[in-house]
Parts: structure tokens; sequence; C-alpha cells
């Protein structure tokens, strides 16, 4: 299995692989697979990586810029993101948000957030301090990791993309 940046022929397996993620998932607004065309189509699509073994796309992860209180000072968001269901559990995910990561720090971003299941984003290294909210969620689902500054304070706000 390798990790690498999306290509214009893997689109429709994105799509697909993200539709069948999350339909099982209680959380899933459906919506998943089309914002992450709409990023694409709207160029804020920053990351897009996908894990592939022997042409399969077996896993898939988008990075978008966000802001904190109206304002972007270098942040992203992770998601959306998915495993193929046959292959969950077994690294793929860790492994794509540790190679995202790794990119986003290398463009000297400033932090990463994400709205999840702290059990699956803890080992990677996003926490809640319960000062980064979104809406109304309980805040220890509004996780970030800090690469340079100050720990993020304010309302986090994904692209238009994510809004329907
Ligand atoms: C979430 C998802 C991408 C994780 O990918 P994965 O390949 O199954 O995850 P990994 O095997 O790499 O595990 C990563 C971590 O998440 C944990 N984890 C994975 N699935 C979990 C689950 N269902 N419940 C609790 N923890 C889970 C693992 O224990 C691991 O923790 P660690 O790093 O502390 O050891 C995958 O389960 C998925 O596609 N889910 C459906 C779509 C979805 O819900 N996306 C996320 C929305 S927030």
């Amino acid at each position: 299995m390798h990790i690498r940046s999306e290509t214009p022929a893997d689109v429709d397996a994105i799509h697909d692989l993200t539709t069948t993620a999350f339909t099982p998932m209680p959380y899933s607004e459906g919506t998943e697979a089309e914002i992450i065309r709409r990023l694409r189509l709207s160029g804020d699509l920053t990351i897009s990586l996908v894990a592939e073994e022997a042409g399969e796309i077996l896993g898939h992860v988008a990075y978008s810029a966000v802001t904190i209180d109206g304002v972007h000072d270098g942040w992203f968001g992770l998601g959306p993101i998915s495993v193929k269901p046959e292959r969950q559990r077994r690294g793929i995910g860790r492994a794509l948000i540790a190679r995202g990561l790794e990119l986003l720090r290398e463009m000297g971003a400033s932090g990463c957030a994400l709205i999840g299941n702290p059990d699956v984003y803890g080992g990677a290294g996003f926490s809640s301090d319960g000062q980064l909210t979104y809406h109304d969620l309980e805040t220890r689902l509004v996780q970030r990791i800090v690469f340079r500054g100050p720990a993020p304070s304010g309302m986090l706000r994904f692209a238009p993309a994510f809004e329907n």
C-alpha cells in the first residue's frame, strides 16, 4: 500500500469509496463525496491523498483551508476521510493522516483541525482544550493539532464546499 496525491483518474474511485465508507455511519449526512467534489471544483482541495494497493484505492483524505473566528491564519481542516470498510482498523487511516500532516508542516501551516471521534484522531496528536468550537457541537469532538503559534480559540469554519 502506498500513499500518494490524487490524480484526475482517481476522481470516480474517491467518490465511490467515500460514499461506501460513510453510508453506514449514523452521523453521515450523505454529502461527504459531494463535498470533496465541490472542494476540488472551487480550488479549495489543498491536499487530497489516496492509499493505493495493486491499483485499487483503499483510502482517501482531504485537507482544506479553514477559518477560526473568520480569519485564515495558516490553519487547515482534515476531512472527509474514508477507508474501504473491509480494510478499516488496519492502519490505513493513520497512514493517510500522518502523510497529510507531514505535507501541511512542509507547507508552513499553523495547524490542523477536525470534527471527529477522539479515539480515532488522538493517536495522531489531535486533542481538544475546549477553546475551538464548531456551532453548538460538544468541544471534545472539535480537535486540533498545533504546529506553530498559539493554540487556536474561536469558531471553526470549513470551506464553502462544506455548506449545504
Ligand atoms: C475513520 C476511518 C477513516 C479510520 O480509518 P482506519 O484505517 O479504519 O483507521 P486506523 O486503522 O488507521 O486507526 C486509526 C486510529 O483510529 C482508531 N479507530 C479506527 N476506527 C475506530 C472506531 N470505529 N472506533 C474507535 N476507534 C477507531 C484506531 O484504534 C487507531 O487509533 P490509534 O492511532 O490510537 O492506534 C475509517 O474507519 C472510515 O472510513 N470510517 C467511515 C467514514 C468515517 O466515519 N470517516 C470519519 C468521519 S469523522
